[in-house]
C-alpha cells in the first residue's frame, strides 16, 4: 500500500494551500524510525503562512483529521513526524503482496505508451567484449522496468553494421583472408584481419583509399561488396546471439545502421529544406558553433554518409514507425557529444519530439588485467567472462551443495547473474573496475548473496508445507527486526518507479540487497518452523513476501531467481 500517497491525501485535506501532488513529492522517510515512519517538512509553508515552520507543524499536528492508519503525529524541528499504526502497516503490506504476488510493484502508469529502449548495439565483425556489457545489461533492465510499469516497450539493437570499417575489412579479407578460417572462428579472424589492416596501412597508406572505395561500392550496391558484408554480418550475429542467449536477452528489432542506408537521401533533403547544411571543403556539415559544439559532419565529399547521419535517419524512422513517447539510447558517456549534436540537429530540423529522445549514458568499465582496445587486438570477450563465471560458480556450488540437481542450470543462473548484478550495482554514470573477487562472493553485496537469500526463503516455504494467506496474526510481527523487513518490502514499488524516473537500475539492485540483509537478520533471530502454529504462520508470511520481492527485483535486473542453490 502506498502510505505516502495516503498521507498526502490526508495532508491535502488539511492544507488546501498545497495540492496533493506537491505534498507527495515533499514527504520524506526519516533517517531513523524514532523520528517516525514518514515526515513532512513545513519549511516551505513558512512563507505562505508567515509563521515559523515549527509553529505550523504544531498547528497541523493538533488539527489533523487522523485516519485509522496514523497512530500518532508529532511536530519536531519544523517537521511533522508520522507514526503509522504498526499492525495496520503489517497487514496492509503483507496482504498486498499476497494478493499481487509476482505483479507486486507493477503499475499501469505507462498506459501502454510506446517506449523504445535501444541498447547493446555492438559493431559487426568486432568482438562483443566486456565493454559492451554495461549497455547490454542496463538496457535490458530498463526495458523490463518500463514494461513492468505499464509501458509498451520496444527493444532495439542498433547494430553497428555499416560504415568505413567495412571497406577496411573487405580490403583485408581480399588481401589476406581465408574463408575457412572465418567460418571456423568468425570474430577472432575478422578482428585479426582488421588489426592487420591497420598495421599494413601504416606502411602502405594507399590501403586507406582502397578501403574508402570499397565502402563507397557497398553504399552503391556493388554485388561483391554486399555479399562479403552480408557474410561478415551473419557470422557476427551468430556469435552475438550466443551471448544474448546466455543472458536471456531478446530484441524486438535488429534494425542497425545499414537499415537506414536508403533513408539517407531523405534526411539530407530535409536538412537542405530547413537550410541548416553548409559546405565545408566539399562536405556537408551543420555548424553548431552558436550552441557551443563543434560542427557535425553529415555527408563526406564523396557523398558517403556518417554515423550521425544514420542516427538522424533512425530517430525519424522510429518516430514514424512507433510514435514513441520516449526514445531511449543506452550508450556510453564517450558518446555524449555525439548525442548532444544529434539532438540539437533534430531540433533544428523542427522535430518537436527531439525532447523525447533521451541519451542514458554510463561510465567506462575497465578490467584489472590489460586493455580492451580492438585496434591493438587485446580484448576480453564477454562470452569468456560469462563462461568463466559459470565455471567458478559450478565449483563453489559443488562444494556447498554436492547433491544438488541440475547443477549446470543453476551454475549458469548464478554465474551469469553474478556478473550482471555487479554491472548493475554501481551508479551507471560512474567508471568502475571489474574484479572477480567481488563478483562471485556469496556473502558480500552480490548477486549470489541475493539469489542465495531467495533460495533460502524458497526452501523454508517448501519445508513448511503450508500455504500462507491473509489469516495471520499481525500482532506477532510487531518487533523491530520484522518491521524493518516489511518496511523494505513496502518501499519496493516506489523504488521501481524511482529507478524508472532516473533510468537507474542500480536503485533496484541496492534495494534488494537491503531486503536480503534485513531478511537474513530476521532469519537468524526468529526461528520460523516453530511448534507454535500461529507464530509459524505469521513468520512464514514474511518469508513469502520477501521471496516475492527478491524474485521480482532480480527479474527486473534480468537475473534468474533459483529456488535452490
Ligand atoms: N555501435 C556503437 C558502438 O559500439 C554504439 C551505437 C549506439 N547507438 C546509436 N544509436 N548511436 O560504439
Amino acid at each position: 500500500m502506498d502510505f505516502k500517497k495516503k498521507l498526502s491525501e490526508v495532508l491535502g485535506k488539511n492544507i488546501p494551500e498545497l495540492n496533493e501532488e506537491e505534498i507527495l513529492t515533499m514527504i520524506e522517510i526519516p533517517p531513523n524510525s524514532e523520528m517516525g515512519d514518514f515526515a513532512f517538512p513545513c519549511f516551505r509553508l513558512a512563507k505562505v503562512f508567515r509563521k515559523a515552520p515549527n509553529v505550523i507543524a504544531n498547528d497541523i499536528a493538533q488539527n489533523l483529521d487522523k485516519e485509522e492508519f496514523i497512530k500518532s503525529v508529532e511536530a519536531a524541528g519544523g517537521y511533522l513526524n508520522f507514526f503509522i499504526d504498526k499492525q495496520y502497516f503489517i497487514k496492509a503490506v503483507i496482504e498486498e503482496v499476497l494478493l499481487k504476488k509476482e505483479t507486486y510493484g507493477s503499475s499501469l502508469m505507462g498506459n501502454g505508451k510506446n517506449v523504445i529502449v535501444e541498447f547493446s548495439s555492438p559493431n559487426i565483425a568486432k568482438p562483443f567484449h566486456i565493454g559492451h556489457i554495461r549497455t547490454t545489461v542496463i538496457g535490458n533492465s530498463l526495458y523490463k522496468i518500463y514494461k513492468f510499469l505499464g509501458f509498451n516497450t520496444i527493444a532495439i539493437n542498433h547494430l553497428g553494421d555499416y560504415g568505413t570499417q567495412f571497406g577496411k575489412l573487405i580490403v583485408a579479407f581480399k588481401n589476406w583472408g581465408d574463408e575457412e578460417e572465418v567460418k571456423a572462428k568468425p570474430i577472432p579472424t575478422l578482428l585479426k584481419l582488421y588489426v592487420q589492416f591497420h598495421e599494413e596501412a601504416e606502411k602502405n597508406p594507399q590501403l586507406e583509399d582502397e578501403s574508402r572505395e570499397w565502402f563507397k561500392k557497398l553504399e552503391d550496391g556493388d554485388e561483391e561488396a554486399i555479399k562479403l558484408w552480408q557474410w561478415f554480418r551473419e557470422v557476427s550475429l551468430d556469435e552475438f546471439s550466443r551471448v544474448y542467449n546466455m543472458l536471456n536477452i531478446t530484441f524486438d528489432s535488429y534494425a542497425g545502421e545499414s537499415f537506414y542506408s536508403d533513408k539517407m537521401p531523405g534526411v539530407v533533403k530535409t536538412m537542405e529544406e530547413k537550410d541548416i547544411l553548409q559546405k565545408s571543403n566539399g562536405a556537408d556539415i551543420v555548424d553548431l558553433e552558436e550552441f557551443g559544439m563543434p560542427p557535425a559532419l553529415i555527408r563526406k565529399r564523396d557523398g558517403s554518409t556518417l554515423y550521425i547521419t544514420r542516427d538522424l535517419a533512425a530517430a525519424i524512422y522510429r518516430k514514424e514507425t512507433y510514435d514513441f513517447y520516449k526514445n531511449i539510447y543506452v550508450v556510453g558517456s564517450q558518446q555524449n557529444l555525439h548525442f548532444q549534436q544529434w539532438k540539437k540537429i533534430l531540433e533544428l530540423m523542427g522535430y518537436e519530439w527531439a525532447d523525447d529522445c533521451v541519451h542514458v549514458p554510463f561510465g567506462m568499465v575497465s578490467l584489472e588485467e590489460g586493455t580492451m582496445s580492438t585496434r591493438k587486438g587485446r580484448v576480453v570477450f564477454l562470452e569468456d567472462v560469462l563462461n568463466k563465471a559459470v565455471e567458478q560458480t559450478r565449483e563453489i556450488i559443488n562444494e556447498k551443495n554436492p547433491n544438488i540437481d541440475n547443477l549446470d542450470e543453476i551454475a549458469a543462473q548464478v554465474g551469469i547473474g553474478a556478473v550482471v548484478f555487479q554491472e548493475l550495482s554501481n551508479n551507471r554514470i560512474k567508471d568502475y573496475t571489474f574484479t572477480w573477487d567481488k563478483v562471485l562472493n556469496f556473502e558480500g553485496e552480490t548477486g549470489p548473496y541475493v539469489q542465495y537469500t531467495h533460495a533460502r526463503a524458497s526452501s523454508v516455504l517448501r519445508r513448511a508445507e503450508i500455504n500462507v494467506d491473509n489469516n495471520f496474526k499481525s500482532e506477532l510481527l510487531v518487533d523491530d527486526i520484522t518491521l524493518e523487513v516489511l518496511k523494505k518490502v513496502q518501499q519496493f514499488p516506489e523504488v521501481i518507479k524511482d529507478a524508472q524516473r532516473k533510468n537507474e537500475p542500480s536503485i533496484i539492485t541496492r534495494h534488494i540487497i537491503d531486503v536480503a540483509q534485513a531478511f537474513n537478520r530476521f532469519y537468524h533471530d526468529h526461528p520460523i518452523l516453530v511448534e507454535d502454529e500461529e507464530l509459524k504462520k505469521a513468520r512464514l508470511t514474511v518469508v513469502f513476501v520477501v521471496k516475492e520481492v527478491l524474485s521480482i527485483g532480480l527479474g527486473l535486473l534480468g537475473i534468474k531467481a533459483p529456488e535452490r542453490m
